[in-house]
C-alpha cells in the first residue's frame, strides 16, 4: 500500500511520534484524521499537515471513552467515506515498582496505552472487513518485549498491545487486512515529562534516545509494507533477539549493566 491518497487515522497525534507520523503521512499525500485530548495542539499540528499541503481533521478523542473512539470512526467515514489506516498510538508511561505503584495509575496506563487501541481497532475493523482492505499499526515499545524493575505497569500494557496485534494479524489473515506492530525504544518526547525518565534502567542510557520523526519513518513504512514486526533503533532490535533466545542471561546483563551505570 502507498500512502498517497489514503486516509489515516492517528491516535495521540497532539504530540511527539503521532505529531510526527501526522506530518510523514501528509508528507507521503494521505488525508489524515488527527485524534487526542487537547484540542489547541491538535488543531495546530493539523494546521501544520495542512500548510505541508496535506488534508488534516483533528477530532478531540479521549481513547480511554469507547463512545469516543466510535465517534472518531463515524466523523472520519463521514468525511471521507473509508478509513485505509488506522496508527494506534495514544500512550503514556509512569515507571513505579509494583511494590508501591498506585492502582489508580495502573489502570489508567492500561485503559489507555491498551484498550484505547482496542477501542479504536473495534470500531474501525468492520469498516476495513467490509472493504476487504486496511491496515492497522499499533505502536507498542521495547518495554511490551521485554520486562524490567519499575515498568511493570506500563510494561503490561504494552505486552497486552503487542499480543493483541499477534492475535487481531492471525485473525485477519486472507482478510485483506495487515497488522502491524511497532515497538520503539527511547524517544526524544514530552513523554518522558510525565514518566521521570531517571526511572528508567540505567542500561537503557547506551542506546541514544531516537529522533520521533525516525520512529515515524518506520511506522509509516510498516503501514505501506504491512510488515508484522518493527523494533527502532538497531541496537534495540539486536537486544531484543538476544533476549528471545536467552531470556536469563539478558535481564543478568541488563540488571548488572543498570546497576553499574545507576551508581554514577
Ligand atoms: N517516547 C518514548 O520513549 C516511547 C518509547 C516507546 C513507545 N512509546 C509510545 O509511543 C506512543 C506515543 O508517545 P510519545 O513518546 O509520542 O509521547 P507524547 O509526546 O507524550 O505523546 C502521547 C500522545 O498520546 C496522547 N494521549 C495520551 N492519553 C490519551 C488519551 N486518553 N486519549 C487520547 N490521546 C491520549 C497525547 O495527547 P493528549 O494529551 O492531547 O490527549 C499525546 O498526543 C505512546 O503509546 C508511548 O507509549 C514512546
Amino acid at each position: 500500500m502507498n500512502l498517497r491518497g489514503r486516509i489515516v487515522v492517528i491516535t495521540g497525534a497532539s504530540s511527539g511520534i503521532g505529531r510526527a507520523v501526522s506530518l510523514e503521512c501528509a508528507r507521503r499525500g494521505a488525508a489524515v484524521v488527527l485524534a487526542a485530548r487537547r484540542e489547541d495542539r491538535l488543531e495546530a499540528v493539523a494546521a501544520e499537515c495542512r500548510s505541508r499541503g496535506g488534508k488534516a481533521d483533528s477530532i478531540v478523542t479521549d481513547v480511554t471513552r469507547r463512545g469516543d473512539c466510535e465517534r472518531l470512526v463515524a466523523r472520519a467515514l463521514e468525511i471521507h467515506g473509508r478509513i485505509d489506516v488506522l496508527i494506534n498510538n495514544a500512550g503514556f508511561a509512569i515507571f513505579d515498582p509494583i511494590e508501591t505503584a498506585r492502582p489508580e495509575d495502573l489502570q489508567l496506563m492500561m485503559e489507555t496505552n491498551y484498550f484505547g487501541a482496542v477501542h479504536c481497532t473495534q470500531a474501525a475493523l468492520p469498516h476495513m472487513l467490509a472493504a476487504r482492505e486496511g491496515r492497522i499499526v499499533n505502536v507498542a515499545s521495547i518495554a511490551g518485549l521485554m520486562g524490567y524493575e519499575r515498568m511493570g505497569g506500563y510494561g503490561a500494557t504494552k505486552f497486552a498491545l503487542v499480543g493483541f496485534s499477534e492475535s487481531l494479524s492471525d485473525e485477519v489473515a486472507g482478510r485483506g487486512i495487515r497488522v502491524s506492530c511497532v515497538c520503539p525504544g527511547t524517544t526524544n518526547t514530552e513523554f518522558f515529562v510525565k514518566a521521570e525518565r531517571d526511572k528508567m534502567p540505567g542500561a537503557s542510557r547506551l542506546i541514544l534516545a531516537v529522533k520521533p520523526e525516525r520512529v515515524a519513518r518506520v511506522i509509516c513504512d510498516a503501514a505501506e509494507s504491512g510488515t508484522y514486526r518493527r523494533i527502532v533503533p538497531f541496537p534495540a532490535h539486536l537486544f531484543i533477539r538476544f533476549k528471545e533466545v536467552a531470556p536469563r542471561l539478558a535481564h543478568m546483563l541488563m540488571r548488572r549493566v543498570s546497576g553499574i551505570l545507576e551508581k554514577r
